[in-house]
């Protein structure tokens, strides 16, 4: 999978904006969706789901890892995330702490991918590894 491929992160913000409209979020109003691009090209898509009891709340990315999961799918590339209060956002939703280290349990920190998103023309790319630095994984418990 080529993230050079403006196309195919064009493609991922789309699918992860249009996530937006199921997200189930009355406490907050802040809306997320995400599009998580697994190793064999099929795209899992995501978005938050609230609780009123406040700490179940399942962000958008957790939602799209364990769709994914739960069908067999655990080698993945990136994830796109878009959200935020407004129709179109007008600034980054980086993925929580806790999304972070969900998504470090299945990638390679330096190769996996997060783009976040406004908007099909505005986004940018950082790899797992920079929003998680020295983090600790499956491999600190020597599983491979
Ligand atoms: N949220 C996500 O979906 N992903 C994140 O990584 C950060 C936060 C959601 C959770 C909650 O429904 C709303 O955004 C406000 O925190």
């Amino acid at each position: 999978m080529d993230l050079t491929d403006k196309k195919l992160v064009r493609e991922l913000i789309e699918i992860a904006a249009a996530q937006r409209q199921y997200s189930y979020a009355p406490y907050s109003g802040y809306r997320v969706g995400a599009a998580l691009l697994a190793g064999d090209g099929q795209v899992y898509t995501g978005c938050n789901v609230e609780n009123a009891a406040y700490s179940p709340t399942l962000c958008a990315e957790r939602t799209a890892v364990g769709k994914a999961v739960s069908e067999g799918v655990r080698e993945f590339e990136a994830i796109c995330v878009v959200g935020g209060k407004e129709e179109v956002p007008t600034s980054y939703s980086a993925p929580c702490g806790v999304c972070r280290q969900v998504l470090r349990e299945f990638c390679d920190p330096a190769a996996f991918r997060v783009i976040l998103a406004t908007d099909p023309e505005h986004y940018d790319i950082y790899t797992l590894q920079e929003l998680l630095p020295q983090s600790f994984g499956p491999d600190n418990l020597s599983v491979p």
